[in-house]
């Protein structure tokens, strides 16, 4: 494993993106940035960390002979791993909102961005950003629903090792996913999905505001979701949000 540690940069990702098309990296390379200065998120959002204070870092994965029509497994692996990291530290409600944020109650902690690189219907390989949010005590009204580790437990948490145990971690899931047992992994996230199984508003792209009930993941990864009316609905991620 190699850690390539920064003290400052835009996006581990698009760094990561750039030193993979230049070189051929060894199997989990690791950017690791103290300061990430232009982070980004899901849905061209950004990502904002507070320097030194939390964890922003990106893992290059090759070798999983990952379908793309199985590609949702790779993020589902990764969410349980993060979950499951977090979980054995005793943060209180940790849950995966659909897709792969990670949560404590009704707070986001945690980030993933997955950038896949695809040949001939296969992931040949991938580009698996992480922010986590550690000890950072403040956040601005734009990241209100957000919060930390630290501002949940009052616990000074070592960076350095929190790093090591999510790849220990997701070294745990890789072995999952390359021994293809995806039900166990589907079964798994959906038990831990974020109001699943609860009444919850939603709003749809035409901005309608409407309650249904999660209740699972499509074969594509979209969310199920079963309105009041009975009706089993399938949505992707830029037709849906919670409310
Ligand atoms: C999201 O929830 O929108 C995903 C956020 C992903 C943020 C991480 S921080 C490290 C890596 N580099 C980036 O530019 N983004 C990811």
């Amino acid at each position: 494993m190699k850690i390539i540690k920064l003290d400052a940069i835009d996006s581990t990702n698009s760094f990561l993106k750039e030193l993979s098309k230049n070189a051929s990296l060894e199997n989990y390379t690791i950017v690791l940035a103290k300061n990430q200065t232009a982070g980004r998120g899901q849905q061209n959002s950004l990502w904002f960390s507070e320097p030194f204070k939390n964890l922003t870092f990106s893992l290059f994965l090759k070798g999983l002979s990952l379908e793309i029509s199985n590609q949702k497994y790779l993020s589902l692996a990764i969410s349980l791993a993060i979950y499951e990291v977090l979980k054995s530290k005793k943060i209180p409600k940790i849950t995966i909102k659909w897709p792969n944020d990670i949560m404590s109650g009704n707070s986001k902690i945690c980030g993933i961005l997955i950038e896949n690189s695809i040949q001939k219907k296969h992931i040949t390989s991938s580009i698996i950003g992480i922010g986590l949010n550690v000890n950072q005590e403040y956040f601005d009204e734009s990241t209100k629903k957000a919060s930390s580790l630290k501002n949940i437990t009052g616990i000074e948490y070592h960076l350095d090792d929190l790093l090591t145990e999510i790849i220990h971690k997701i070294k745990e899931f890789e072995k999952v996913m390359i021994s293809k047992k995806f039900e166990l992994l589907e079964k798994n996230y959906v038990n831990v999905l974020f109001k699943k199984g609860k009444p919850t508003m939603f709003r749809d792209v035409k901005k309608q505001l409407f309650v249904g009930v999660i209740c699972g993941i499509s074969a594509s990864g979209n969310i199920l979701i079963e309105t009041e009316e009975g009706a089993i609905k399938e949505f992707g991620i830029k037709e849906i949000s919670f409310v």
